[in-house]
């Protein structure tokens, strides 16, 4: 049978080049530890979470599965002792947008999903202003891989590798790829404009080839628009040394959203997500709902990171914790299209790694290197 290991695997120590993306709590212990127990690394996303939260989710996937995992933030572009205060962002929100945003809400706030199964209470939006806290937690615990995005992980790298951490780092173009990897970063996820959440300007094909090159020897991790064995069968041999999947791991079992937005996705073809900022100011892909649709037809465009979110948390607050369809944010991203249902995380990981190995026959990682030599 075709080898797929390549040597990530075997310095995180695992069997599968497969990883979970970080996706904010959707991504808790339940789903990271079902990812590594099928032989892949799963990855809990905390940005919104309190440090103690951190560890508590930290600890319960440890209870969950012994294999090795990770925890990814969002990091701000400057790290702020102390860091912005919610009170402080607040005063600096437009009267017109709080009021746009007041009366969107006021339009929509009956529409509540029937469903019973209400999604995690998240009423936190990221202001990724706790990341050194946060980061402290991660290194006390010994995570054994932590996951930065936005921002680049410099500041932390030394300490995380004391602690026996591996560092990774997602980018969107090539000019933050090496920027991080000369930063220290042991592994660059490079994410395309496809992906669900947080996204930047350029295509998967064209960036991963470009930050190849650009980083090499570094090793590079493709995503964005990867959901299937061909996917990340195409990753291996472009010289990828792993895929990180974020849209096909939401339509899990173990996903932490409500079951009316798994199955927007499942429903969800190639160009039903659309990019909005309406939630975190910054460029994110997701499915349309009545807030973005009212973002996008007002005379005023959305606020900047952190106003935005601060705006939506005081706006929506609990109204959007997976209860109300009209206005709870969805990140989906366009391999949605491809997702015929709801199936265990485990099914995932395997079905990926059979068909990539059926394709793949007897292709090794060491052959693809000689290839490009
Ligand atoms: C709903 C959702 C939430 C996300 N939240 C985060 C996050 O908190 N941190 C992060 O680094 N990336 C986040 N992402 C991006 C993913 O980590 C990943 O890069 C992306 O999903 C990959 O593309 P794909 O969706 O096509 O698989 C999120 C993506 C989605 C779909």
């Amino acid at each position: 049978m075709t080898d797929i290991r390549t040597p990530l695997c075997e310095r995180l120590g695992i069997e599968l080049p497969i990883i979970s993306a970080g996706m904010g709590p959707i991504s808790g212990p339940r789903l990271a530890a079902a990812v590594s127990n099928a032989g892949g690394l799963g990855v809990m996303g905390c940005t919104t979470m309190a440090p103690e939260e951190v560890r508590t989710y930290i600890r319960r996937c440890r209870e969950l599965t012994d294999r090795p995992f990770g925890v990814d933030l969002i990091l701000p572009a400057r790290v702020d002792r102390g860091g912005a205060r919610v009170s402080d962002v607040a005063s600096q929100i437009p009267d017109e947008h709080r009021a746009l945003a007041e009366s969107i809400a006021r339009e929509h706030e009956s529409e509540r999903a029937e469903s019973k199964d209400q999604g995690p209470a998240d009423d936190r939006m990221a202001l990724g202003t706790d990341a050194e806290a946060q980061i402290e937690v991660i290194l006390e615990e010994k995570v054994p891989v932590f996951v930065g995005a936005l921002g680049s992980p410099g500041w932390m790298v030394e300490r995380a590798h004391a602690a026996g951490m591996i560092v990774m780092s997602m980018v969107g173009n090539v000019k933050q790829a090496i920027r991080v990897a000369q930063d220290g970063a042991d592994v660059v996820v490079a994410q395309g404009t496809e992906g669900g959440g947080h996204t930047g300007h350029v295509g998967t094909m064209a960036l991963l080839p470009q930050v190849l090159d650009a980083v090499s020897p570094t090793p590079v991790v493709a995503a964005g628009g990867i959901g299937d064995g061909r996917g990340l069968a195409a990753s291996l041999v472009m010289g990828c040394q792993a895929v990180w999947v974020g849209t096909r791991f939401l339509a899990t079992e173990e996903a932490g959203i409500a079951a009316w937005m798994k199955a927007g996705i499942v429903e969800a073809g190639d160009q039903s997500p659309i990019i909005s900022r309406s939630y975190t100011g910054k460029r994110f892909r997701m499915l349309p709902n009545e807030w973005t649709k009212a973002w996008e037809e007002a005379p005023i465009d959305p606020l900047p990171m952190p106003l935005q979110p601060v705006l939506v948390m005081q706006t929506l607050g609990g109204m959007a914790a997976g209860s109300n369809p009209a206005l709870t944010q969805n990140g989906a991203g366009n391999i949605a299209g491809l997702i015929e249902g709801v199936v265990p995380a485990a099914e995932v990981v395997h079905s990926m790694a059979d068909e990539a190995r059926k394709l793949l026959g007897g292709w090794s990682w060491q052959s693809t290197q000689t290839k490009s030599e």
